[in-house]
């Protein structure tokens, strides 16, 4: 399956010199998300994951019906503020901007094994708060599923003792 044919890249957005790669294009072509969502599940299955953690809001929409097809629950990584019950939180730099995450104290009980899941791997900024998030609550974390890597970013730099997979590169 070309997936690129199905993302559509949009020019300075959200800001000059940024080339957006918009996956509503994908996600609105059922077949293709289907082909995705169960490609990532194919790859994965077998590998005793107890749970899927998709950042905010992007990271849902891979990670969830991820987390469905392996038959495992999804915990959600929320922007600050977000999420109603007790957290913990760490800040990150995207490639554009900044932000905070948190995650729910009791959603990840030390020694499970878990698998973070978004659409996209650019800075690796993301990823690598997920993962400190993760390690804190005491996860064992098998490895970082993409839809998107972009190479020359160098993400996987900032990730370098996880198993990292991705479907399409740039
Ligand atoms: C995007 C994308 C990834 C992240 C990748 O999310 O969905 O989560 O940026 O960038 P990084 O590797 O440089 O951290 P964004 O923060 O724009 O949020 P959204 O999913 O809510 O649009």
């Amino acid at each position: 399956m070309n997936y690129k044919e199905h993302i559509r890249v949009i020019h300075d957005f959200p800001q000059p010199g940024i080339r957006f790669k918009d996956i509503t294009t994908l996600l609105n072509n059922g077949a293709v998300y289907k082909q995705v969502i169960d490609t990532l599940a194919d790859h994965y299955r077998g590998s005793g994951i107890d749970l899927v953690a998709g950042p905010e809001a992007r990271g849902f929409v891979i990670g969830a019906p991820l987390a469905y097809a392996l038959g495992v629950g999804f915990v959600p990584i929320r922007k600050s503020g977000k999420l109603p019950g007790e957290t913990i939180e760490a800040g990150y730099d995207l490639e554009y901007g900044k932000d905070k995450l948190a995650v729910h104290k009791d959603a990840i009980l030390p020694g499970q094994r878990v698998l973070i899941a978004d659409d996209l791997l650019a800075t690796g900024g993301t990823i690598s708060t997920t993962i400190n998030l993760i390690n804190q609550l005491g996860g064992d974390i098998v490895g970082a599923a993409f839809l998107i890597e972009l190479i020359y970013l160098n993400g996987r730099d900032k990730l370098q003792d996880l198993d990292v997979f991705s479907l399409v590169q740039y």
